[in-house]
């Protein structure tokens, strides 16, 4: 410490500058910090976890690119108390941790739903993740309704981790009542819980991105949403040949139930069955259908009007006249106009699992079908008066974040995200830990981003600049900063050069 203080003193008749964000490249004079230096040992332990709680065992650590000084900062046995059992590192079944790796992948999916959002001109909107039970309770058999993660708190009250985004948003139009002015176009990201059996890309919690309209009744909208999607997946990479949008519409279905005269009140509980139809046997939704009360004949023509590929073969059936042939008409024409129609098939089997549904619904697919479910959504035309709101045009999609995940590996199209810093700043020496510090702080008042390390080999600082991708070296030592520099090394065209202060922004 006495020698580190000594060379502090040395240099504390020299001047400190840094660069004035407010008076561009001039430089205010700092006085010096008094320099605090503290030996690697004592660095370590202020880092070191040693609470027995938080016992972590060596083995389960993910050290890809950790060095055993690092792998001594996460936690060791060190200090643990006997008899204290160690906690499972792993999180609930169905749920993710985000290594910085991860949130990197993360934020740049969530950067793309974002700027497809903002090109449609969507404004994003939040909600809290715990919803009133009463959003949720549905009776139609929905399976997403059997799957809520939903307790009481401890004032009593029936909450859930949200299933889906919708009932919030719907909750959100009717608390803005007469002051909303429609249309809205909202688009939110939020986390999603259900307790659902897991398969590949199916988890017990996932992240959605939602984009709604509200107030529009034409098929423009479903027009605009299908759009968005594919503007997302043609950012993303992925082509109409690896990816396909199957469109239909429940007015099919209800035009079918209209010709068997099943009575309306069935129609949201036999969607929900006839949504398994290509995920149980067709006999087990027969068997579903028949003791629901739809007579034996009424199934057989359901199951058919279900099996049809073609709009024309729907037209044939249920003539030109009815809102569902027209309602997709018009949207295979507006495709066409924006350039998708590629992108998307008629599909009368799509139904969808959820009860609110009214109009046209689609679902995002992949062409070899390993996936489930890339994306969802539809027309919700009576959600909100459900709720006992006015009926408000509505429709939106949820598009998860886990699918669309193993579909980029699977075809290779995963981006790489390395971390990157523009500059490393090291004091070679501990008493010039503090001009370290604040040209570290003018860097970083400049805009640029700055990793300061101390207390290291120069051989494991290189090492460090190449694994956070840095572009800059910055030594400060003795030497150069007595003479007022620093050694600035770019890291590219491993160039090296001594550079004055006030010199040093030209370098960057
Ligand atoms: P959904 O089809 O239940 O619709 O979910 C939408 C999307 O969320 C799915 O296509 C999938 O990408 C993702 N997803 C759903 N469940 C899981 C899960 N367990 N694990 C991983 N990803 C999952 C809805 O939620 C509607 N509320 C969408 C909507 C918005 N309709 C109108 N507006």
């Amino acid at each position: 410490m006495q020698t580190s203080m000594a060379s502090v003193g040395h240099a504390l008749h020299q001047t400190l500058v840094f660069f004035n964000p407010r008076l561009s490249n001039s430089f205010k004079i700092l006085p010096l910090p008094i320099a605090r230096s503290f030996p690697p040992q004592k660095q370590r332990s202020r880092w070191a976890v040693s609470s027995p709680a938080f016992a972590i065992s060596q083995s389960s650590l993910h050290q890809s690119s950790a060095t055993q000084d690092d792998a001594l900062s996460v936690g060791t046995d060190e200090g643990a108390v006997e008899g204290a059992s160690a906690i499972d590192v792993n999180p609930p079944r169905g749920t993710r941790d985000f290594l910085p790796e991860d949130m990197r992948l993360r934020q740049w999916l969530f950067q793309n739903f974002r700027e497809v959002s903002r090109l449609l001109s969507f404004e994003e909107v939040d909600f809290p993740v715990l919803e009133s039970e009463a959003l949720f309770i549905r009776k139609a058999g929905e399976e997403i309704t059997q799957q809520l993660y939903n307790f009481e708190d401890k004032g009593g009250r029936r909450v859930v981790l949200r299933p889906e985004i919708t009932p919030s948003l719907a909750r959100l139009v009717m608390k803005q009542g007469k002051s909303a002015s429609l249309p809205l176009k909202w688009f939110t990201i939020g986390q999603c819980w259900r307790y659902e059996r897991m398969t590949r890309g199916r988890r017990r919690e996932h992240y959605q991105w939602n984009m709604d309209i509200i107030g529009i009744s034409k098929v423009r909208a479903e027009a605009e949403l299908i759009y968005a999607i594919v503007l997302l997946f043609e950012r993303l990479g992925i082509t109409a040949q690896d990816v396909g949008i199957k469109v239909s519409s429940r007015k099919v279905l209800q035009a079918a139930l209209d010709k068997f005269l099943i009575p309306e009140a069935l129609f949201t509980k036999v969607c929900v069955i006839v949504d398994k139809l290509g995920k149980i046997p067709v006999d087990e939704i027969e068997k579903e259908l028949t003791s629901l009360g739809v007579p034996v004949e009424a199934v057989k023509g359901i199951v058919n009007v279900l099996s049809i590929k073609s709009l024309s073969d729907l037209e044939d059936i249920l003539g030109s006249e009815g809102e569902a042939v027209a309602d997709l008409k018009k949207l295979f024409s507006l495709a066409e106009s924006y350039g998708y129609s590629q992108w998307i098939q008629f599909d009368a089997s799509v139904v969808r699992g959820l009860a609110y549904y009214t109009g046209i619904v689609f679902e995002g697919f992949d062409r070899e079908g390993k996936l489930r479910a890339i994306c969802g959504g539809g027309r919700y035309d009576r959600l909100l008066s459900m709720f006992g709101g006015d009926e408000v045009p509505a429709c939106g999609f949820g598009f998860g974040d886990a699918v669309i995940v193993e579909l980029l590996k699977e075809k290779g199209l995963l981006p790489n995200l390395p971390h990157n810093v523009d500059h490393v700043v090291f004091a070679m020496d501990p008493s010039l830990e503090g001009p370290a510090s604040a040209i570290t702080a003018a860097l970083r008042r400049k805009g640029q981003s700055v990793d300061l390390v101390e207390d290291r080999r120069l051989k494991w600082v290189f090492k460090h600049c190449e694994r956070v991708n840095a572009s800059r070296l910055i030594l400060v030592g003795s030497s150069e900063w007595e003479k007022g520099m620093v050694r600035v090394k770019n890291l590219t065209t491993r160039e090296e050069n001594d550079v004055k202060l006030d010199e040093l922004d030209l370098f960057l």
